[in-house]
């Protein structure tokens, strides 16, 4: 027998079960109801607001997942410290009020005797976050291809922050036929610059302050543009950034398509930053 599920909505609603949620996303799209989506890994900021409110908007309803997805993080202790805050994520949802938030348990995205869902990425996570975080692109899709297997939504939203991770669930969504309009969202910023991230929380407010060098640099590589090729711009934007106290792990100007490096100005470029700040790695970037 089928459940069908009470599809009038007037609040957020948390499911932890993968079949009570399909049940629930059987009934709406049986009313003919749209489905955003928005996966994340919790720690829920005002960045992520703003793509759930959008899908909020744009979608009868809105589901939010919230899974810190190990398999992404080459790094133990990253994995370790990352922010898990159910509670206070639920409490940032409260007036989502056509709203499903799915926390969904390990089985159901890594279930027994399953394999890692197969994908040749090809150049996409030969650079930049795949050169430096082995295996972590590889983790996304997995993850991003189940919750999209079970919640076959209409949209599903994502951050421009993690602009490389867009262009990873764009060659997925084509490789696996998914029926899903993926839409890249603007970059949230504190009134500082610094891009909202669930990892800010682990930054002291002199931390904070640090990190700041990231988006001058990028207003700088905005500013000398004109100046200069790629190459050289890439090469005076270093130094401009190692006039502030974060660790450099990559900074490249590439074709916003290929992500290979931008040798001139003819495509639409983009620089992307990688660094840390102490312990925590911040990852930023600006279109060009
Ligand atoms: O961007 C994130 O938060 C994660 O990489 C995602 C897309 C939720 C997959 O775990």
């Amino acid at each position: 027998m089928t459940y069908y599920y009470n599809i009038r909505m007037s609040e957020l609603q948390l499911f932890h079960e993968k079949s009570t949620l399909i049940a629930a996303l059987k009934s709406l799209r049986i009313a003919q109801k749209t489905v955003g989506f928005v996966p994340t890994m919790g720690a829920l900021h005002r960045g992520h607001k703003a793509l759930i409110d959008r899908a909020a908007k744009e979608n009868d309803v809105v589901v939010i997942s919230i899974f810190v997805n190990p398999t992404q993080f080459n790094n133990q202790e990253d994995l370790a410290m990352y922010p898990r805050t159910l509670e206070a994520d639920m409490e940032l949802l409260n007036d989502v009020k056509n709203g499903f938030v799915y926390a969904p348990k390990v089985i159901d995205i890594y279930p027994e005797n399953t394999d890692f869902v197969p994908m040749n990425l090809e150049n996409l996570d030969s650079v930049m976050e795949g050169e430096h975080r082995p295996g972590h692109f590889n983790g996304v899709v997995h993850v991003v291809h189940n919750l999209f297997e079970i919640v076959m939504p209409d949209k599903a939203y994502f951050g421009q922050k993690d602009f490389q991770q867009l262009a990873v669930i764009r060659a997925l969504t084509k490789h696996y036929n998914f029926p899903i309009e993926i839409i890249g969202c603007d970059t949230l910023r504190e009134t500082s610059g610094l891009a909202m991230s669930s990892r800010n929380m682990r930054l002291s407010v002199q931390e904070k302050q640090d990190a700041l060098i990231i988006w001058e640099t990028l207003q700088f590589i905005k500013a000398n543009k004109e100046n200069f090729n790629p190459k050289e711009l890439t090469q005076q934007a270093i130094s401009h950034f190692k006039n502030g106290k974060l660790t450099l792990e990559y900074l490249e100007i590439v074709d916003q398509t290929s992500l290979q490096l931008a040798t001139n100005w003819e495509h639409p470029s983009v620089c992307c930053i990688a660094a840390f700040c102490g312990k925590v790695r911040l990852i930023d970037n600006l279109l060009l």
